[in-house]
């Protein structure tokens, strides 16, 4: 790449696939702070209509098929960010063009295999690629991470708890939406609606946090669900067990204020909790606190979240410098989503839990999904 005319690096060319909620409302704004390393050059959309709209935006090209964004020698770097059962398709022909690196919307998979397809193609065509479960590029997670000494072997409880409003609530506060997919109501006390809940709660929501248990899991491919229910009008209550670890996943989002994203990671000496910003908040990072007895150690909030953290990451890659995670780190990350989603699928309780106000209304299985 060459560089700018003042001689700092070149711009790394941004394709975006798919220009729905989560690119208006969470990467557009990402990569406006971040104009220095990044331009949006491309983006595509199955809807012309937003494609166009969205594109306006940024004065990006736009195009309504995969193959013409890949074939744009603008594109640096693409985002995935269509609907989740596009994702793996799009990742390998991304990786396949030759891109400098791929960022993948969560989930980057939803089966084993189309894991083990997309971490092939990765290690064959050298492409980095980073998924956006965003609190792995949180500034404060990667500090904890630093600070934390020997927490991860003496943990015996994790508790990832979520209580958020709707999402258009928030996408609505950071932008204007174009385009947006009205919801459909569901019966929520039909069995496979309810296993439907499940799979979209982990895969959809639950998943930002649980490369973050992994940590404090090495035993993680023994995963045994306790107890598992679903929280109406959307979420979940899964008690589990990795190994000697406890592991308690809660969310509930309906309408109640004041929304709440906690970490914690228990052990028998020193405790990790974090307070993460709610998804689609740019407000600085997440505050991580490390306890020992008598003293309290204290990381953040520092000026960027992990949605910006996710860009600085690809324009390091696109780049040729830093180090991606690695494929086996993706591949173990979604394995231990996927056992969790079929396991607690599979045992949901009879009923579920109302909790707060529901005011949020109908949710289909997109919004389940992409929580
Ligand atoms: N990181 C986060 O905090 C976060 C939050 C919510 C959702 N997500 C993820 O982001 C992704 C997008 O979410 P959203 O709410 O914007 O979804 P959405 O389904 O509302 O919008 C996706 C857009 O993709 C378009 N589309 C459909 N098929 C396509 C295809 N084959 N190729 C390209 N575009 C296509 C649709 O027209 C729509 O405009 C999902 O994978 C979701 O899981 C991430």
């Amino acid at each position: 790449m060459s560089s700018q005319a003042d001689g700092s690096p070149a711009l790394v060319g941004v394709g975006i696939l798919g220009a729905g909620p989560v690119t208006q409302a969470i990467h557009l704004p990402s990569l406006a702070r971040l104009g220095h390393l990044l331009e949006v050059r491309h983006i595509m959309d199955v809807d012309p209509l937003v494609a166009e709209a969205v594109a306006s935006r940024v004065g990006a090209n736009f195009s309504t098929s995969m193959e013409e964004l890949l074939a744009d020698p603008a594109v640096d770097v693409v985002a995935i960010c269509s609907p989740h059962q596009f994702h793996a398709a799009q990742v390998i022909a991304s990786c396949r063009a030759g891109k400098k690196a791929v960022l993948c919307e969560k989930p980057f998979a939803m089966s084993g295999e189309e894991a083990a397809g997309i971490s092939a193609v990765s290690a064959e065509t050298g492409v980095p690629i980073i998924v956006g479960a965003m609190h792995t590029f949180d500034p404060g997670w990667l500090g904890a991470e630093e600070a934390w000494g020997d927490l991860p072997g003496q943990v015996h409880t994790v508790r990832s708890s979520i209580v958020l409003p709707p999402n258009p609530r928030f996408e609505d506060f950071a932008t204007e939406i174009v385009g947006r997919v009205p919801m459909q109501a569901r019966d929520i006390t039909d069995p496979e609606v309810m296993k439907a809940m499940m799979t979209g709660g982990v895969m959809g929501l639950a998943i930002h946090d649980l490369p973050l248990v992994r940590r404090f899991t090495p035993d993680f491919a023994a995963v045994e669900v306790l107890h598992a229910e679903i929280v109406a009008p959307f979420g979940y209550v899964i008690s589990l067990r990795a190994g000697n670890v406890a592991i308690e996943l809660r969310a509930a989002m309906n309408g109640t204020w004041e929304p709440s994203w906690e970490f914690e990671a228990i052990g028998d000496d020193a405790a990790l909790k974090i307070d993460f910003t709610p998804s689609y908040v740019h407000a600085g990072s997440a505050t991580a606190r490390i306890r020992t007895a008598g003293k309290t150690t204290v990381l953040g909030p520092f000026g960027h979240n992990g949605y910006e953290g996710e860009w600085r990451k690809l324009a390091e890659l696109a780049s040729g410098r830093g180090t991606p995670p690695s494929a086996e780190t993706l591949l173990h990350d979604l394995e231990f989503a996927l056992a969790i989603a079929q396991a607690a699928a599979g045992r949901i309780e009879k009923g579920s839990i109302e909790t707060g106000r529901n005011d949020s209304g109908p949710v289909n299985e997109e919004q389940e999904i992409s929580a």
